[in-house]
């Protein structure tokens, strides 16, 4: 079984590309293996999966040369993955943005574990690798049932490695992807158990700044797990985000306005907001702002409206609308100032009460408009009492009496002056 699995070769590798890349379909590239494997066996001709292919009419020779160099860095990545001493490399488990994930067994301890080998590029960068064993290790001390444990760091050869937790199951992002919400209830089951993921993390120093529906596992017994804690990013948060367009749902749909200003101290409002996008999207089925490239979805992350969560989804609850809208501040000033509120907030919601903190928060913000309203008010009244004294006396007949004294006293003077 484990022999099979690990026989990846470049031919498998460029077959899962061209269906990635919507080049082929699967069963043309199954068509094309079917093919290959029966020529093989009638030792008509040790022909490429590639070569079937493009005889085939299913793919150009120009695509395929184009899709090589990408096949090839994969395959060498996997040949390398081989070879982390101690553990045996079973078969890939899927791959993001920037690595590919393996499932292996450990053998001192003979369990499963997933295995994050990062691509070769990173290697040169001194500073992120030293950035990697730092939060690598640090993560390694965390223990939390809700999060994805860190294991191990390591190198070999030329790449890194993250060891972690095997997580048995799919992610949120599965099961929402095709646009259908989670039911209210259990959109707050996850919310909570991230929250208390997030609070445990944050309390010890972590902020995990990527919180999105790919990051969240969920066990067959329905454990939620936040994936990624203590990866180090190699990248900016921007360049992170925009790396994956082009992929369906990778677009930067769950960063904070904060990360795409590039702001130095991002901090742990940061994770609300991503939660916030996250939960959006598990109640409604759609992201909170789309749009046709990264930064138009970015620009509206940082002025747009949020279309409230229950106009889209009208069978949820006000409060988790309120919810939502609260971890979705623009400013972060107006979110939620810990988790521990926003976890007494899901909690009353999950109970069928009012989310208070979220009530409150909007009762300080209104309380604040309010009083940024008075203040501009009092200041125009105060210019109004000016001018209204101002006309007063101009309408007053005293006035008018005393002017023409005045005049009167101006023109004998200057009299007096002309005739000395
Ligand atoms: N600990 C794990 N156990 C089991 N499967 C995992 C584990 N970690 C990741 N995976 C699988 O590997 C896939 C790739 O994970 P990875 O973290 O590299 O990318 P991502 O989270 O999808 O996107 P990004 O690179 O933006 O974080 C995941 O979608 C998931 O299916
Ligand atoms: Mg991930």
């Amino acid at each position: 079984m484990a022999s099979e699995t690990t026989q990846t070769n470049l031919d498998s590798i460029l077959g899962r590309l061209v269906v990635e890349q919507g080049l082929a379909k699967a069963e043309e590239v199954e068509e094309a293996l079917r093919i290959k494997r029966e020529a093989e066996q009638q030792a008509a001709s040790d022909q490429s999966l590639a070569t079937v292919l493009v005889s085939r009419g299913y793919v150009t020779q120009r695509q395929l040369d184009r899709l090589r160099p990408k096949a090839q860095e994969e395959q060498e990545q996997h040949n390398r993955s081989q070879q982390i001493p101690g553990y045996q490399i079973l078969k890939r488990l899927g791959a993001g943005a920037m690595a590919t994930v393996y499932l292996a067994r450990q053998l001192s301890l003979d369990r499963l574990v997933a295995i994050k080998v990062l691509p070769r590029k990173y290697t040169n960068n001194k500073e992120f690798v030293q950035r990697f064993y730092a939060e690598g290790r640090a993560a390694a001390k965390l223990n939390h049932p809700n999060i994805v444990q860190a294991y191990d760091v390591g190198q070999a050869g030329e790449f890194h490695y993250f060891v972690m937790e095997y997580v048995e199951g799919r992610t949120v992002y599965d099961d929402i992807a095709t646009g259908q919400p989670y039911p209210e209830s259990r959109a707050l089951e996850i919310a909570i158990q991230i929250v208390g993921a997030l609070s445990h993390a944050h309390k010890a120093g972590f902020i995990h700044r990527d919180v999105k529906p790919k990051n969240i596992m969920l066990t067959p017994e329905g454990v939620t797990k936040l994936a990624d804690m203590g990866l180090a990013r190699a990248v900016s948060d921007v360049e992170a985000a925009e790396a994956e367009a082009g992929k369906a749902f990778g677009t930067p749909y769950y960063i904070s306005p904060e990360q795409i200003r590039g702001m130095v101290d991002v901090d742990f409002r940061a994770d609300i907001y991503g939660l916030g996008a996250t939960l959006y999207h598990m109640v409604t089925g759609r992201v909170p702002f789309d749009g046709p490239n990264p930064s138009a979805v970015m620009h509206k992350h940082l002025k747009a409206d949020l279309i409230p969560p229950d106009h889209v989804n009208p069978a949820l609850s006000a409060g988790i609308g309120e919810i939502i809208e609260v971890c979705m501040a623009k400013n972060r000033k107006e979110r939620y100032k810990n988790t521990e509120d926003l976890l007494s907030d899901l909690e009353a919601v999950k109970r069928g009460e009012p989310p208070l903190q979220a009530r409150k928060s909007f009762d300080l913000s209104a309380l604040q408009r309010m009083e940024d309203t008075a203040v501009s008010t009092t200041g125009m009244e105060h210019g109004a009492e000016r001018e209204s004294i101002g006309s007063a006396m101009v309408q007053h007949p005293g006035f008018w009496v005393a002017a023409m004294g005045w005049a009167v006293a101006l023109v004998l003077f200057i009299i007096l002056l002309v005739r000395s």
